[in-house]
């Protein structure tokens, strides 16, 4: 059993949680931990978001929106490897879309195999295929 939560109005509550996930996704994007304390954190809670999911008290995923904006974007979106393929990826972002219209997300061309089931299953259009990431994006909910 696994549930999700709005992070974003209690940081400092939930600041462990966060440094802890954080742990797994600075290995692909050793930068991530510095986006988040520079522009992540100034930005919550009107502009960003932050959705956490939990098992048995765990953190074990993780979602950043940038909300509110015309760029609306899905930043940062991790389940870990241990808890995949149970359909906490689907329970997420479908919490991640009651906060945005058309977002889009780009993702590394090393990480489409595992994204690209989740993206399509929820509408998301390939619109830019470039050597190190791809971009998608959902179309067409504001209508
Ligand atoms: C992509 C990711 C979020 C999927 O999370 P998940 O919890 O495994 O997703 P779900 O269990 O809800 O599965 C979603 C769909 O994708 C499919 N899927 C998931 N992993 C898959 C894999 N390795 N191969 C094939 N299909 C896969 C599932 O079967 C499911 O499809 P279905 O509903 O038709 O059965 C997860 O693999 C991940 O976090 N990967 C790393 C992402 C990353 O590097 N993020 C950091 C930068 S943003």
């Amino acid at each position: 059993m696994y549930s999700i939560c709005d992070m974003s109005e209690k940081l400092k509550l939930y600041r462990p949680d966060i440094d802890s996930i954080f742990t797994y996704v600075l290995g692909q994007y050793p930068n991530a931990y510095n986006w988040f304390l520079n522009r992540v954190i100034p930005e919550l809670p009107i502009k960003r978001k932050i959705l956490g999911c939990f098992v048995k008290g765990k953190i074990v995923a993780i979602a950043i929106l940038k909300i509110n904006d015309p760029d609306e974007k899905i930043c940062t979106f991790y389940v870990r490897s241990k808890y995949r393929r149970r359909g906490i990826g689907t329970a997420l972002m479908t919490e991640c879309l009651k906060y945005l219209t058309n977002p889009y997300i780009v993702v590394k061309t090393s990480g489409i195999f595992f994204f690209r089931r989740l993206l399509e299953k929820f509408g998301f259009e390939l619109v830019y295929k470039g050597n190190l990431a791809y971009r998608y994006r959902l179309f067409d909910r504001s209508s």
